[in-house]
């Protein structure tokens, strides 16, 4: 498919959206703004980086992808987390005693299902491969979740549909579901959502996929994506809430059914399939015709689409 380099309606230049700090020094900016602990979590997935090839894959090349105003300072991105398998409290999530036994490398990556080329093996092997072939790159996304907060990352990774291009789909592959890892041993969640319909599960229709503002990440902030973010690999999908971003990917299976996702299973009028950003239409239990902005609390108009209908609205025609 090909790698689409728009100039859409959000662009700005990078200059003018992520705080200089991230780009100069970044221990120093961690320093400052108190987060020591950091340095420690991304310790497993620096090495990764760069384990394979002495490849600089971060930050990744600048893309068109940037939104105007400033990133979320990088401290809430990386210490106010939803990922479920560890603990519902956003601010534990991060925790040594929480997520200490997560190992993320290796990690065993599967890509199957209605495919001429299904591929399996190590996920730093087929990032160090997209960076071979010239496809890492930053871009700077809007993120809503479904709870109505929100953020703004600069994620290092490749478009989604590259994976598409790895693997050929088959005529007769509509969707994409994606799998987490299970193991209750690495991580308490399992255990205390017992009830649960482990592992969390996502899907995509193949053309919504197929759009160029699908991402695969593997890194934020200009370095491989630490642990409570989804190391070593997640989704993206700038234009549906949160959860749709599927963090520590294990399987990722073309199908020509409808995937059943963790959390339309739990309560499908809440969570359901599709779950495009939309203020006009109400979460049963609130509004979500505004977000409130991580680390200012200032709360913000939602926009279709999370303000990507120039991208995506042609896909729900
Ligand atoms: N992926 C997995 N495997 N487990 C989770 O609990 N939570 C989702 C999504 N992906 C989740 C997940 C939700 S609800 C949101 S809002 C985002 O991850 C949060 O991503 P972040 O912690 O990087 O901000």
């Amino acid at each position: 498919m090909a790698n689409i380099i728009c100039r859409p309606d959000w662009h700005l230049p990078e200059s003018a959206v992520t705080p200089e700090a991230v780009y100069n020094d970044r221990r120093t900016f961690l320093r400052a703004m108190g987060f020591a602990g950091a340095s420690a979590l991304l310790s497993d997935a620096l090495q990764a980086a760069t384990a394979k090839d002495n490849l600089p894959l971060y930050p990744g090349k600048k893309s068109n992808y940037q939104v105007a105003g400033k990133a979320t300072p990088e401290e809430w991105a990386l210490g106010y987390n939803n990922f479920y398998e560890f603990h519902t409290q956003k601010h534990l999530v991060r925790h040594p005693q929480i997520i200490g036994k997560f190992v993320t490398e290796p990690w065993r990556l599967k890509i199957d299902g209605l495919v001429d080329k299904p591929w399996a093996g190590d996920a730093q092997d087929l990032i160090a491969d997209m960076g071979k072939k010239g496809f890492i790159e930053e871009r700077v996304y809007r993120f809503r979740c479904v709870e109505a907060w929100s953020m703004v990352c600069p994620w290092t990774g490749f478009a989604l549909s590259k994976i598409l291009d790895l693997v050929v789909p088959k005529k007769t592959a509509k969707f994409v579901r994606f799998e987490t890892f299970f193991d209750p041993k690495m991580a308490p969640g399992f255990q205390a959502l017992r009830n649960y319909p482990w592992p969390y599960t996502e899907g995509l229709r193949i053309d919504e996929a197929a759009n160029e503002l699908a991402f695969v990440a593997t890194g934020m902030y200009g370095k491989p994506l630490p642990k409570q973010n989804g190391a070593p690999l997640r989704t993206v999908v700038p234009w549906k809430y949160g959860y749709k971003s599927i963090k520590s990917i294990v399987r990722i299976e073309f199908t020509d059914k409808q995937p059943k996702t963790l959390w339309e299973s739990l309560s499908p009028e809440e969570y359901p399939f599709e779950s495009n950003v939309n203020p006009a239409v109400p979460h049963p239990r609130w509004s979500q015709a505004t977000e409130r902005r991580l680390s200012t609390d200032e709360r913000v108009a939602t926009l279709k689409y999370n303000g990507y209908a120039a991208q995506v609205a042609a896909l729900y025609k």
